[in-house]
């Protein structure tokens, strides 16, 4: 049949199907919806800065794009928890470069670690306890699971991302005094959206007391290959049985496209692999199969892959220190950054000048150094701070990958002339910030 055989079909009528409840509380993620801002913005050929989203820059690595053509005629499926080849290089890999002893957990894979976020949260029972800042997915995953969240602050400083352990544990019995029921805590190190990372001895702490009390801990780990003094921290170490890990390829690899994440599942808690083995098979069924294939590559320790990651961790680590001091240089309290690629810092010694110029919230923030400035930044607001705490989140990754690893490994200098030469966003940026700065004083003090 041609598709104008179709014309004369009967005018189109709105339809009507009924939306949950919940539905206008989500809206587009804000990490992606800053990238389709800048995309939509560059298109019109305006220029902007991108400082909002975080995605890794750099080109895939060699052996991974051949192992992806050679693996291009795999079709079928694969097991709902991960071709068996992929999770035993995994493990080992993990076994032979982290503290963790893999032999305590299963393997799961799955379409990002996104997804098996959601199905942990899915399959756990119990209120969510979720220290403030934390990644943007978190909440919104429970509330369209409808279940609790229970927040509990965070401090910052240049140790590293706090959680006081006296304080989650009063957290969790005054929650439970209340009547709600906490069974699982988040936690991310290196964190987004502060680059900043617990400290082995803390998570020694809260690992006793989520143990104690029962509490699964889901230790987002996506980060934790982009550790800037090359240590890698599991809370698991200290709580084995209690900790699921979820981690992947889309940070240290720079495969987000990918869709590979990865889990590792506590065997001692009885069927979680099973039940996260049924919600796959319902729900995403397998991630495709040469990507499994192709990855699997990544996890045998070769050399090439290995000086790759190394090579770019280098990198993020030098990006994020650059904005880090240049944020510091303009009076920003700012922690320097731990791993990951972001920094998070504090306007309020602004406060009284932003304020005369109208700008109360974080996310006025962004807006004026959006609509003024051409930057995207992302408010604290998107990450669970208050509206009127006045903090950033900025992502040091604005440039282009494959010339700026090139550059390095051709072995220049990781300095400012590197940045000015090879990485100018990020340079502008920092210019842009000064200007913003200078133009609010100034018009504060005619005022
Ligand atoms: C803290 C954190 N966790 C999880 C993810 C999800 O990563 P993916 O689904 O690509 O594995 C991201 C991605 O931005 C992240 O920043």
């Amino acid at each position: 049949m041609k598709n104008d055989q179709c014309n004369n079909s009967l005018p189109l009528k709105k339809a009507m199907p009924k939306l949950i409840k919940t539905a206008t509380e989500f809206k587009l993620s804000p990490t992606l919806a800053a990238n389709e801002l800048v995309a939509a913005r560059r298109a019109k050929g305006e220029q902007v800065l991108q400082m909002g989203f975080g995605q890794s820059p750099f080109p895939v690595p060699p052996r991974l794009q051949k192992a992806l053509g050679d693996a291009a005629h795999r079709k079928e499926y694969l097991p709902t928890v991960g071709l068996r080849e992929l999770r035993e290089a995994v493990s080992s890999y993990y076994k032979e470069k982290t503290s963790l002893d893999t032999d305590q957990y299963d393997v799961i894979i799955a379409p990002g670690s996104k997804l098996i976020l959601y199905a942990l949260q899915m399959a756990v029972k119990g209120d969510l306890i979720l220290p403030v800042p934390n990644w943007v997915s978190y909440a919104p995953q429970a509330k369209m699971l409808h279940t609790g969240i229970i927040n509990i602050s965070a401090q910052l400083d240049n140790d590293g991302y706090h959680i006081d352990s006296e304080e989650l544990r009063a957290t969790i019995l005054q929650a439970r005094k209340e009547g709600k029921n906490p069974g699982k805590i988040i936690l991310n190190y290196p964190n987004n959206p502060t680059g900043l990372t617990i400290p082995e001895n803390e998570l020694e702490v809260l690992a006793k007391v989520c143990v104690e009390e029962d509490i699964l801990i889901i230790s987002d780990e996506i980060y934790g290959l982009i550790n800037f003094n090359n240590t890698y921290h599991t809370i698991a170490k200290y709580a084995p049985t209690h900790t699921a890990i979820t981690t992947g390829l889309s940070k240290h690899l720079s495969l987000g496209g990918w869709r590979v994440g990865i889990g590792f599942i506590p065997k001692a808690i009885d069927g979680l692999q099973g039940l996260l083995s049924n919600i796959a098979s319902e729900t995403w069924a397998c991630v495709s199969a040469p990507i499994q294939q192709a990855v699997t590559e990544a996890y045998k320790g070769h050399e090439d892959i290995e000086n790759h990651i190394k090579d770019c961790t280098a990198i993020h680590n030098f990006m994020s220190q650059y904005v880090s001091e240049g944020l510091r240089q303009l009076g920003v309290s700012v922690p320097a950054p731990r791993g990951a690629f972001y920094n998070y810092p504090d306007f309020n010694f602004l406060r009284s000048a932003l304020a005369q110029n109208g700008i109360k919230t974080s996310k006025e923030l962004t807006d004026v150094i959006l609509k003024d400035y051409g930057m995207v930044t992302l408010p604290g607001t998107a990450f669970g701070a208050a509206p009127e705490v006045l903090t950033l989140r900025i992502s040091a990754c604005d440039y282009d990958g494959t010339t700026v690893l090139k550059a390095y490994q051709d072995g220049e200098t990781l300095n400012h002339d590197f940045v000015i030469k090879n990485a100018p966003h990020i340079e502008m940026a920092l210019k842009a910030f000064r200007q913003f700065i200078q133009d609010i004083q100034q018009a504060a003090s005619s005022n």
